[in-house]
């Protein structure tokens, strides 16, 4: 398993992405994933999963200081009182005394920065979780974060995929040392999978187009890609991007990609992009 270190966290790479994972299944895949080696697995409070999650991490057998686990407070949760109260009631549903990861799932414009990171800070001081991030913000919200928290942030989750610039962010990622963890990495597949940057990478290294856009996160500095599927043949799929490389010129063939300029999560309460 690959790690992305970042602000003194270790960040296992890939992830798994828990979205839409729900019930028997999702205890299933989550065990699953954790036979197959997969060690850092994403939920949030809005995914109405983490009880699934917490069992299959325990279905799994694999010791609880091995896995790296994030969850997420929902927007109209981050205000302070409400924020603990998130983050304690999604330790009782995963079953867990700590997460390893919190994230503030999307910025609210009715509540300051400055506030939900104190809360942030506050919930990381008792214990509740190893490290603290942010996700969906813009490298002015990341600012603001960033100079009112006293731990440092160690990530932020946004959508990137080869769809998508995202080099102010993961600019500004960088120079604070965080991790970019990308979600929706795959872009859900098509028509992703049928750019010919992409088939003629999978035919080169003689794997599946998943696996060519996988390893083009991977070889991205700091950036941690956390697919998601219901089958457990993608599982095994999705984790095996360590044992090959992409040329130069196939990670930029694929970079260019990002002209298409395609979101898949864009909501009426998303913040200003930095790249509409
Ligand atoms: N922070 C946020 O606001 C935010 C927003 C969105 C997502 N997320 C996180 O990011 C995770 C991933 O994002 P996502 O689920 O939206 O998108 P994604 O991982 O890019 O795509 C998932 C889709 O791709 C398919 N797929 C997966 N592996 C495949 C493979 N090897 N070959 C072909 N198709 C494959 C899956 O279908 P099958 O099930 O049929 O395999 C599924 O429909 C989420 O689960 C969640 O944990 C966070």
């Amino acid at each position: 398993m690959d790690i992305v270190e970042a602000n003194g966290a270790r960040i296992p790479t890939p992830g798994m992405g828990t979205w839409t994972l729900n019930g028997r299944l999702c205890v299933e895949l989550v065990a699953h994933a954790l036979a197959l080696g997969y060690r850092h697995i994403d939920t949030a409070a809005a995914y109405d999963n983490e009880e699934a999650v917490g069992a299959g991490l325990r279905a799994s057998g694999v010791p609880r200081d091995e896995i790296f686990v994030t969850t997420k407070v929902w927007w109209s949760d981050i205000e302070p009182r409400k924020l603990e109260r998130s983050a304690e009631a999604s330790l009782r549903r995963l079953g867990l005394d700590h997460v390893d990861l919190l994230l503030v799932h999307w910025p609210n414009p009715a509540v300051p920065v400055a506030e939900t990171i104190g809360a942030l800070n506050a919930v990381k001081a008792r214990g509740l979780t190893r490290h603290i991030g942010v996700s969906n913000f813009t490298t002015a919200l990341l600012r603001e974060a960033l100079a009112a928290s006293q731990a440092p942030l160690v990530a932020n989750q946004v959508e990137y995929h080869p769809y998508l610039d995202q080099s102010k962010v993961h600019a500004a990622c960088r120079a604070a040392g965080m991790a970019m963890v990308a979600y929706c990495p795959i872009f859900r597949g098509e028509p992703l999978f049928s750019e010919p940057a992409v088939t003629s990478a999978a035919r080169r290294h003689g794997r599946t187009p998943a696996q060519i856009v996988l390893r083009w996160h991977m070889q991205k500095a700091g950036v941690v890609p956390i697919p998601r599927t219901t089958r457990k043949e993608r599982l095994a799929e999705n984790i095996a991007v360590s044992a090959f490389a992409l040329s130069e010129e196939e990670m930029d063939a694929i970079s260019m990609l990002s002209a298409r300029n395609a979101r898949l999560c864009d909501f009426s309460f998303s913040p200003k992009w930095d790249n509409p």
